[in-house]
């Protein structure tokens, strides 16, 4: 276990309360996690993401707004994204965009207008879009389908069955999972972990939510995303160091790095 290397492709490292960042950071070396992908989900907090950013090398940005946020998105969102694209070289997708039926249904029709702006930005810019799709599959296939023309796609804390899986994997997608494929009774997602091609696989913690086994209910931190990758080396009949090296080398060949 001491040289591998993990990226993990989605936390909130801002929003981990009960340890310092440095801390955060700090196990997160010490667990081999080279470099982290801080998404963004509320407008208001980009020039903080930027500004964390550009103080530690090794944390990249996802910058948009999350489809529980879709009523914040105002235009001016695009010049300010764009702006940070162009000064900064840790801006490496657009997200975390989507569709979200479960907290809220109430404004659909806004979310779906604001992912699809959200796309063509990314488009534009030429970036990955990191997906939020909660309850929303086809919604989320169908617009991606139809809207996105040349920006990677990747499925963030995928929630599908092995048939949704397989369709995305089908339209050149990735599936990042998380700590939810440790659970028990999460047999869905134990299955997707099993099927899906290794080069389309990445993992990702969504700390400080969704802690993986053995600290399930406890704040989650992207020093835990090893527990995600033994899980589904285990699943598959494979060792960690496969899997961390094949979903490094994932996520190297998305983002550039
Ligand atoms: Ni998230």
């Amino acid at each position: 276990m001491s040289d591998i290397r993990l990226i993990d492709t989605h936390s909130h490292i801002d929003m981990i309360e009960q340890i310092s960042l440095e801390d955060v950071l700090y196990n997160a070396a010490a667990n081999n996690v080279e470099k982290i992908i801080l998404p963004c989900a509320y407008p208001a907090d980009i020039d903080k993401i930027m500004d964390i950013t550009e103080k530690y090398d090794n944390i990249y940005a996802y910058l948009g707004v999350h489809p529980s946020e879709a009523r914040d998105w105002n235009d001016g969102l695009v010049d300010k994204i764009e702006k940070y694209v162009s000064l900064s070289k840790k801006v490496v997708g657009i997200g975390e965009i989507g569709l979200d039926y479960y907290w809220d249904k109430s404004f659909n029709d806004i979310q779906k207008e604001v992912f699809i702006k959200q796309i063509l930005l990314a488009n534009k810019l030429n970036l990955p879009i990191n997906i939020h799709d909660r309850e929303a599959h086809k919604d989320c296939f169908d617009i991606i389908q139809e809207y996105n023309q040349n920006s990677t796609v990747i499925m963030h804390c995928f929630s599908g069955s092995v048939e949704f899986a397989r369709e995305c994997i089908k339209s050149g997608y990735y599936i990042a999972i998380g700590g939810v494929v440790t659970f028990k009774n999460a047999v869905k997602i134990k299955d997707v972990a099993a099927d899906i091609p290794l080069d389309r696989l990445l993992l990702e913690t969504d700390a400080p939510y969704l802690t993986p086994v053995p600290y399930r209910g406890k704040e989650n931190q992207p020093a835990y995303v090893k527990y995600v990758a033994e899980e589904i080396a285990q699943l598959r009949g494979m060792t960690i160091e496969d899997i961390a090296s094949a979903t490094t080398q994932n996520a190297e060949r998305i983002f550039k790095f």
